[in-house]
């Protein structure tokens, strides 16, 4: 299920953002005693911000979000799609139905617009969801000292 993140969510937000394993390549975990001391009640609540569940706990939170200001200039302006799972729902497809899911949302609220995604090309996991999703090479990049993919996916056409 997709939802809005609620206070209840917070101890699964701290697991999420202290795992190592979540952040082999993105840069790295934050301790668990900053995320503590630094989230917000209810972590993360903006419009396109979606916590994950299953069976009535947080396994993952999605993010749609326009970036005014990008790395890339072709990714600038653009809605970025971002998905952090955590490791014990891997590999069951959950990440895959979940972000086709708020993808669907997001056509439902701006008909028309495309997405952009940006991973890095050693994470096979997320390259492999990318093209799943629809999500195609714009370009390869180099950025904080790795290979970079970034992938756009077009508006719907509303073809069936
Ligand atoms: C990137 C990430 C979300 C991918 O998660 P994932 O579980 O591999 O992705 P999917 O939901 O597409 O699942 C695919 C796997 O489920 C398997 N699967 C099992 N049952 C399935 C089912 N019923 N339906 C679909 N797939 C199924 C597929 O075969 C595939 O396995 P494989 O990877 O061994 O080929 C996850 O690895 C993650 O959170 N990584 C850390 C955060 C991160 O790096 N994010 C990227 C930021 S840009």
């Amino acid at each position: 299920m997709l939802r809005e993140p609620e206070a209840r969510d917070r101890a699964g937000f701290v697991e999420l953002l202290a795992s190592p394993e979540v952040h082999t390549y993105l840069g790295g975990p934050r301790t668990r005693d900053e995320l503590e001391r630094t989230l917000p009640e209810v972590p993360e609540r903006w419009p396109g911000s979606f916590v994950v569940e299953l069976d009535r706990s947080m396994i993952g939170q999605i993010l749609l979000r326009r970036a005014p200001a990008h790395h890339r200039p072709a990714a600038a302006g653009r809605i970025d799609l971002g998905y952090l799972f955590l490791p014990r729902a891997w590999g069951q497809g959950y990440a895959a139905e979940a972000c086709a899911a708020a993808l669907g949302w997001l056509t439902g609220v701006l008909p028309g617009e495309p997405v952009v995604l940006a991973t890095q090309t050693a994470n096979h996991r997320s390259m492999r969801l990318a093209a799943k999703l629809g999500f195609t090479e714009a370009e390869r990049f180099r950025a904080w000292d790795a290979d970079q993919w970034l992938g756009l996916r077009p508006p719907a056409t509303g073809a069936v």
